[in-house]
C-alpha cells in the first residue's frame, strides 16, 4: 500500500512538472493568426510597430556596433550573447532564438525570424501550451489559470528583467509609465 502511495506522488509530480517544463516558443507568427483583427484589439499590428518587434534590427545599427567596440566585443552585436539576451526571444532557451539554425531546415527558419525581437512571449511567456483557442478562451474566462500553462501574470519584474541597469543604453524605468507606450489592450464587451 504504502509502495503504491509514493508511485502516485511520483507519477502526479513528474505529470505537474513535465506540464511545466514543456512550454515551449512558438514564434510572434503564431500569435498573429488569432490577435491581428481590430474587433480583438489588433495585439499583431501594435506590435510589429512598437519598440519590441525591431530591436533586432536596432542590433545591426552603427550605434550599436560603437556600444559593441566599446565594450571589447569582438562578433557583430546581432551575434553576440551579451547583446542578444536582451533583444530576441527566449534566449538561453533551446526552443528561442538561436543565431544559427539550418539555413535548408525551412520550418526551423521560419520560426527563428518570428523569434527575432522581443516578441510576445517575451512578456506573456513561451506559448506551446496556451495557444490553442481553446484553452485561451478558457484562461480569460477565469476556468485555468494561465500561468499553468506558461501564461505570465505581466508585472513590473516581467520588463526589468531587460530594463534595468546591465542594458549598455539604461534608461530609468518606471512601470507604469512606459506600459502605456506599449500597450494593446482588447476592446471592452
Ligand atoms: C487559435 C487562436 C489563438 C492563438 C493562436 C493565440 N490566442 Fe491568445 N487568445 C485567443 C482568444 C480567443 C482569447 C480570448 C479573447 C477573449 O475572450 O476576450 C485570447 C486571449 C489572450 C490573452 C488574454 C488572456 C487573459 O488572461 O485574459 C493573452 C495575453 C493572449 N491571448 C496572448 C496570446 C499570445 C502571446 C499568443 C501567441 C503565443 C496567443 N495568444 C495565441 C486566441 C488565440
Ligand atoms: C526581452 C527583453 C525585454 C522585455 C521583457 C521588455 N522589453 Fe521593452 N525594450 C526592450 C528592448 C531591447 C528595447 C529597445 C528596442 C529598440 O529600440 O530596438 C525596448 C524598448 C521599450 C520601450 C521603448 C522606449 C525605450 O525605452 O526605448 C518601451 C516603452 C518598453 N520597452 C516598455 C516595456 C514594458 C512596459 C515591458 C514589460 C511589460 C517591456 N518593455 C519588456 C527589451 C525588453
Ligand atoms: C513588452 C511586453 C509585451 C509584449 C511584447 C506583448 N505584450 Fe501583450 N500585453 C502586455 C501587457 C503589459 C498587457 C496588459 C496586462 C495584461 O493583460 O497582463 C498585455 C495584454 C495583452 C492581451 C490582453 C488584452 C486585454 O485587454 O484583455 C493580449 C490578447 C495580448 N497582450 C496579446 C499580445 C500579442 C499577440 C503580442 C505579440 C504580437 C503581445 N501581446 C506582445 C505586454 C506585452
Ligand atoms: C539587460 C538587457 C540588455 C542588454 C544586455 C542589451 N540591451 Fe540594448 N536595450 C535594452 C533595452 C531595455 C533598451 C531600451 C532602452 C533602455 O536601455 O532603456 C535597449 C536599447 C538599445 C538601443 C537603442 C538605443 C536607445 O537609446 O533606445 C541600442 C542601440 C542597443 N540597445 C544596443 C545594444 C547592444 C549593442 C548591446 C550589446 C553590447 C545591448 N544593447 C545589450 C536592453 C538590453
Amino acid at each position: 500500500m504504502k509502495k503504491l502511495l509514493v508511485l502516485f506522488l511520483v507519477l502526479v509530480t513528474s505529470v505537474v512538472f513535465a506540464g511545466d517544463k514543456s512550454a515551449e516558443y512558438v514564434g510572434s507568427k503564431k500569435c498573429k493568426i488569432c490577435h491581428s483583427k481590430a474587433e480583438v484589439g489588433s495585439q499583431y499590428g501594435i506590435w510589429s510597430k512598437g519598440p519590441h518587434a525591431k530591436s533586432l534590427e536596432t542590433l545591426k545599427t552603427d550605434a550599436s556596433k560603437a556600444i559593441a567596440k566599446k565594450m571589447g566585443i569582438k562578433v557583430a552585436p546581432e551575434k553576440a550573447p551579451e547583446c542578444l539576451v536582451c533583444h530576441v526571444t527566449g534566449w538561453g532557451s533551446a526552443s528561442g532564438y538561436q543565431i544559427e539554425v539550418d539555413p535548408l531546415d525551412k520550418k526551423a527558419v521560419k520560426k527563428n525570424k518570428a523569434l527575432a525581437g522581443v516578441g510576445c512571449e517575451s512578456c506573456h511567456g513561451a506559448g506551446s501550451l496556451y495557444k490553442s483557442k481553446k484553452k485561451m478562451i478558457a484562461i480569460t474566462a477565469g476556468e485555468i489559470k494561465g500561468e499553468t500553462l506558461g501564461l505570465t501574470t505581466i508585472k513590473a519584474e516581467t520588463c526589468t528583467v531587460c530594463h534595468n541597469p546591465d542594458s549598455p543604453t539604461y534608461k530609468p524605468f518606471d512601470y507604469a509609465v512606459r506600459v502605456k507606450e506599449v500597450a494593446h489592450p482588447a476592446p471592452k464587451k
